[in-house]
């Protein structure tokens, strides 16, 4: 260990996290320490693991931040939402094609006006970090200044964010509908300016099928495939309504997600949110192209579309990451999140155990969008973006956690019973950006 570096700090508490996916790897994956401590320089980790163990390796007069009674996982990462969609959360309406057509599209038509998107931008970051959630994936609209807004404040806070402007050339409001090699050009635009900048990546962004001619599909396939280390992001299989209409509008594709597949669209770093109504065989050429599925099990039962088979989708060998896909979704917490995918998963006779739950909301998803060795874990050289979780903070938890015997129980009660209340400190890269009480208070280590 590194001896008298100003910028060491050092973190104790219980702390959690996964090494390696539980469901090929079993228990060993999870790493646990009951009195850890994480330490991080330069805003990476250099060490993760037992007091007893590593104290004594520290310079003597580091201070610690002392969490004990409190539980230290990696932060959060959603790979699925639309900070758009934040003001309409919990809109009632019909099933998806009717809820975009009423709520989702009318709001994301306000975003041309760039203040409007600087205030929702603000807001959802700072919503997504009070959730513990350190990475997002994220939908903006079709306005160039929305991904300036975001990413500005992205930025402003130095988390790590992929996101890009929507594409829709067809079968939208005419304010949302643009010229395919418009919506090419200006992805060009908004990639040159953000992508690569602080920890910020572009993402490609045709919304669905049924919104882009196939020009558009085959522009973003090439732009997707052009660009080093670009995310492409979109919809797959949600609703059974939509995978008709889909069948109508490309009568050639074997199936919906073979649409994008002949336009270049899978690959490591695409992401399809929802993956419902696929066949074994996409499931494998998801699998095989290795893109990744994102499980987005609110907004899979506020808009009714369907139940997502984790382990159909984990026999086929897929990545498979969580979203919370507001506002579908209802919630931004990924606890609340894991706690729906838990009963999607119970109503199909299977199960999530606690450390696969942690895998999904973590180490999975930072995997799924090929950001593993980076974010998603405490390994050696990870970015120390870390979430404090309080089991204390919300009276019914805090009971139940009394009679927690193990790790897998305290977790599970988390993710049951926990939500953002249980969230008493985000950090960025070792430094904290979000603290539910007063900042901590450091002691010198002995
Ligand atoms: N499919 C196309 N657009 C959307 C969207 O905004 N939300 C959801 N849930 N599904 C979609
Ligand atoms: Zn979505």
């Amino acid at each position: 260990m590194a001896r008298d570096v100003p910028d060491l700090t050092v973190f104790r508490a219980r702390i959690a996290h996964l090494m390696d996916d539980p469901a090929a790897a079993g228990s060993s994956a999870l790493e646990h320490f009951e009195d850890g401590l994480l330490v991080v320089q330069g805003g990476r980790v250099v060490a993760c693991g037992p007091t007893e163990r590593l104290l004594p390796t520290l310079p003597h007069a580091i201070p610690i931040e002392d969490h004990r009674g409190k539980l230290i996982v990696p932060g959060f990462i959603d790979t699925h939402v639309h900070f758009a969609q934040t003001d309409i959360i919990a809109s009632h309406a019909g099933q998806l094609l009717e809820w975009l057509e009423q709520r989702a599209l009318p709001a994301e038509a306000r975003f041309d006006d760039p203040e409007l998107a600087r205030d929702a931008a603000e807001f959802f970051c700072d919503e997504l970090l009070r959730n513990g959630t350190t990475t997002a994936m994220v939908f903006a609209t079709v306005h160039t200044a929305s991904v300036d807004a975001l990413f500005n404040a992205a930025l402003a806070r130095d988390m790590r964010l992929i996101a890009g402007k929507v594409l829709m050339d067809r079968n939208c409001p005419e304010p949302l509908r643009e010229a395919a090699p418009t919506g090419d050009a200006r992805s060009r635009e908004l990639i040159e300016r953000w992508h690569g900048r602080g920890r910020l990546s572009y993402a490609v962004t045709p919304r669905f099928a049924p919104t882009s001619t196939e020009q558009q599909l085959r522009l973003a396939g090439s732009l997707f495939r052009e660009i080093p280390d670009l995310h492409l992001q979109s919809h797959v299989a949600e609703n059974r309504a939509e995978v008709a209409w889909v069948n109508a509008l490309f009568p050639d594709a074997r199936s919906y997600l073979d649409v994008y597949d002949r336009y270049g669209l899978l690959g490591p770093r695409a992401l399809f949110a929802h993956c419902i109504w696929l066949d074994d065989a996409d499931r494998r050429r998801m699998a095989d192209t290795g893109t990744a599925m994102a499980f987005c099990p609110t907004s899979n039962l506020f808009l009714g579309s369907g139940l997502f088979d984790l382990e159909r989708a984990h026999a086929a060998g897929a990545r498979v990451a969580l979203g919370t896909d507001v506002g579908a979704g209802t919630s931004l917490s990924m606890l609340q999140t894991l706690n729906e995918a838990f009963k999607v998963l119970k109503l199909q006779g299977q199960d999530l155990p606690p450390d696969h739950a942690l895998y999904l909301a973590t180490l999975g998803a930072a995997r799924s969008l090929g950001l593993d060795g980076r974010i998603g874990s405490f390994a050696s050289g990870c970015e120390a973006d870390f979430v404090l979780l309080d089991p204390g903070a919300a009276p019914l938890l805090a009971r139940r956690t009394r009679s927690a015997a193990t790790l897998d129980e305290h977790l599970f009660a988390l993710m049951m019973l926990g939500d953002e209340r249980c969230v008493a400190a985000t950090y960025l890269l070792g430094r904290c950006v979000f603290s539910r009480t007063t900042p901590a208070p450091t002691r010198p280590l002995r």
